[in-house]
C-alpha cells in the first residue's frame, strides 16, 4: 500500500471546467477566458524577454518578481511591499491556507462560490465549513464572531454575478477572528472593490489575476495585497521562482497598459448587459451580473437540456450538476460576434 495522509487518499480533487483539444473550432465560453487577445505590448515584452535565440532562458528568473510588485503598487496605490506574486491566484490561494489555517482548524467560504477553496483546505487537513446566501444576497448563518481561521469571499461572485457591497463586507471584516480573503477574480468587469478595507483592517487580504480582465490566463499571473506582514509569511511559503520570466515579462508590459485593460473591459460589460437583456426578453431568468460571465436559466430551469443543446452546436457553456445550480447555466462573455450566435443558438433550441 502507498503510505497517503489519508486526507489525500479521501479527496477528489477539483475538476477544472473542460478545455477541449480543438479550442478553435468553438465558440469556447466556459471558463471566464476573456475573448480579446492580451494587450499588444505583451507579446512584444515576451519576444524581447527571450533575448537572442532564446539566451535568457538561461538564467533564472527574478525570484522575488520585484518589477511586478512595483508595477502592480502603481495601478493599485499600494507600496509594494504590500503585494506579492503569484504563478496564478490559485497559488496564492493555496498559500494563505497554508499560513493561516492549521490541521483540523476551519476555514470557510460561500456555496455557492469557488469550490478549489474546499479542495486546499482538504490538502491541508483544515476543516471546511461553507455559508449559503439569502435572498438578499447576504451570508446566511454567518455569526456574529466567525472563528475560522480563513474566510473566503468571492467578490463578485462566481458562477451567480452580484457584488457584495463594501459595507457589508467591511462589516464582515470586523465580525472575522482570523483572515478575510476577498478573492476580487473579476473585480475590473464590476463597479466597485474593496480593496480600500486591506489598508484599514489587518485581516483582510484582497486576491486579484490577470486571467481574465488582462487576457493572460495561459501565463498564470495573479497577486494578492495585504500587510507587508502578510506578505512576508507568504513569501517564505511560496516556490522561490514562483514566476517564469516570460510571464514576468508579460505582467509587468500588461499592468502598465491601462488603456488597453479599460477598452476590453468596457466591451466585455457592454455585451453583458446586452446579452443578458435579450435572455430577458426570451423569458430567462439572468441575474444582474458584476463579472464577465452571466448566471442564467431557461424558463422550464432545465440547463441541461440547454447545455446539451449548445455542446452539439459546439458551443461550450458550463453547466453545473449541484442541485443548487443544475437549473441554469453559466455562460462566459465573449466578443459581440460570439454571444449573437449563443443567443441564435438558445432561441434554435427552444
Ligand atoms: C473565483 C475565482 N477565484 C480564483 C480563480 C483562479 O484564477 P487564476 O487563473 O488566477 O488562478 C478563478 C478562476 O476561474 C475564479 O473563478
Amino acid at each position: 500500500m502507498i503510505p497517503l495522509r489519508p486526507n489525500i487518499s479521501a479527496m477528489a480533487g477539483y475538476v477544472p471546467g473542460y478545455q477541449p483539444p480543438d479550442i478553435s473550432s468553438w465558440i469556447k465560453i466556459n471558463t471566464n477566458e476573456n475573448p480579446y487577445p492580451p494587450s499588444p505590448e505583451v507579446v512584444k515584452a515576451i519576444l524581447a524577454e527571450l533575448g537572442p535565440d532564446g539566451a535568457n532562458l538561461r538564467t533564472y528568473p527574478s525570484a522575488s518578481s520585484w518589477h511586478l510588485r512595483e508595477a502592480a503598487g502603481l495601478v493599485f496605490g499600494f507600496d509594494p511591499s504590500w503585494i506579492i506574486m503569484a504563478n496564478g491566484s490559485d497559488e496564492v490561494l493555496n498559500n494563505l491556507i497554508r499560513a493561516f489555517a492549521s490541521e483540523g482548524e476551519e476555514v470557510g467560504y460561500v456555496h455557492p462560490s469557488y469550490s478549489y477553496y474546499a479542495t486546499l483546505a482538504e490538502i491541508q487537513g483544515a476543516r471546511v465549513r461553507t455559508f449559503g446566501l439569502t435572498d438578499d444576497f447576504r451570508i446566511a448563518g454567518f455569526p456574529e464572531r466567525y472563528e475560522g481561521k480563513v474566510f473566503f469571499l468571492t467578490t463578485p461572485n462566481a458562477p451567480l454575478g452580484p457584488a457584495f457591497p463594501l459595507a457589508y463586507i467591511e462589516e464582515l471584516a470586523g465580525r472575522c477572528a482570523g483572515m478575510l480573503v476577498l478573492d476580487e477574480t473579476y473585480a475590473e468587469f464590476a463597479e466597485s472593490s474593496a480593496l480600500e478595507l486591506v489598508k484599514k483592517y489587518d485581516n483582510v487580504v484582497v486576491t486579484r489575476t490577470l486571467s481574465k480582465s488582462y487576457s493572460l490566463a495561459g501565463m498564470r499571473l495573479g497577486l494578492a495585497i495585504a500587510r507587508p506582514e502578510v506578505i512576508a509569511a507568504l513569501d517564505k511559503i511560496r516556490d522561490h521562482y514562483n514566476l517564469d520570466r516570460l510571464a514576468q515579462a508579460a505582467c509587468v508590459a500588461a499592468l502598465r497598459d491601462q488603456s488597453y485593460l479599460a477598452e476590453c473591459c468596457q466591451k466585455i460589460r457592454e455585451t453583458r448587459e446586452w446579452f443578458s437583456s435579450e435572455l430577458r426578453a426570451i423569458g430567462y431568468d439572468v441575474i444582474p451580473s458584476q463579472g464577465n460571465y452571466v448566471f442564467a436559466s431557461p424558463p422550464d430551469r432545465n440547463g441541461k437540456r440547454i447545455y446539451d443543446g449548445l455542446y452539439e452546436r459546439k458551443i461550450l457553456v458550463r453547466h453545473f450538476s449541484d442541485p443548487l445550480l443544475s437549473h441554469g447555466l453559466r455562460i462566459s462573455i465573449g466578443t459581440r460576434e460570439d454571444m449573437e450566435k449563443t443567443l441564435a443558438a438558445i432561441k434554435e433550441i427552444g
